[in-house]
């Protein structure tokens, strides 16, 4: 990478907790981009909170007839090199705000593309960091048939082509609220933040 390269870095950080300043994800993606931003503080990062300023659920399909909300979401998306999202497990899944979101960047011809070969991804070359919490475990066989979450978004980005996912995980937070520092601390150094 040149020092060119460097300069014109984009980072996307997205946050989708409902929990505000209590929210667990929100204080992952802080640490993450702090991180990033000390290893590269030419770094340009552009933040969104889809929790305060929700988009819209689709009424239209976004490859045929995009909004505002789809233009903007998907141009801020497209343009990032690195994209540090808040994953908060709320009923097994992604908050619906994230969901959202995904149905706002997974458009056709412009992430992802129909050939006679089956589906390809248009979006490689992008890092994403997941920043995943949740109150229970799913490490074990039956927690992994109940995530939705990791497992769900880990699909999507690979459907678009992107497979340079990193995951700080920090789980069991309700199970064990008294270890909760510890927790989020375990799960930030688990991270690789190099640019
Ligand atoms: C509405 C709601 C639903 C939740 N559902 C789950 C769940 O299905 N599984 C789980 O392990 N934790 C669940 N939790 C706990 C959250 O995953 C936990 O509080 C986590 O810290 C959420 O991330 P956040 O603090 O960034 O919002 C839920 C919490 C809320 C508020």
């Amino acid at each position: 990478m040149t020092a060119n390269d460097e300069a014109s870095m984009k980072l996307l950080h997205i946050d989708s907790s409902i929990l505000g300043d209590a929210s667990a994800s929100r204080h992952l993606t802080k640490g993450a981009v702090e991180r990033l931003r000390a290893g590269n503080p030419a770094l340009e990062v552009t933040y969104r909170d889809v929790a305060a300023a929700p988009i819209a659920h689709l009424t239209r399909p976004a490859d045929v007839d995009p909004d505002e909300d789809s233009t903007r979401a998907l141009e801020e998306f497209l343009a990032a090199d690195i994209v540090v999202i808040g994953v908060p497990m709320y009923n097994f899944a992604i908050s619906s705000q994230l969901k959202a979101w995904v149905d706002r960047i997974l458009v056709a011809r412009r992430t992802f593309a129909y050939g006679p070969e089956g589906v390809s991804g248009l979006a490689g070359g992008k890092r994403i960091i997941l920043a995943v919490t949740r109150g229970g475990f799913y490490g074990g066989e039956t927690g992994r048939a109940e995530e939705y979450a990791e497992s769900y978004l880990r699909a999507v980005f690979a459907f678009i082509g992107i497979t340079d996912i990193q995951v700080l995980l920090a789980e069991g937070l309700l199970f064990n609220p008294a270890a909760r520092d510890e927790t989020l601390t375990r799960a930030l150094a688990s991270g690789s933040f190099a640019s």
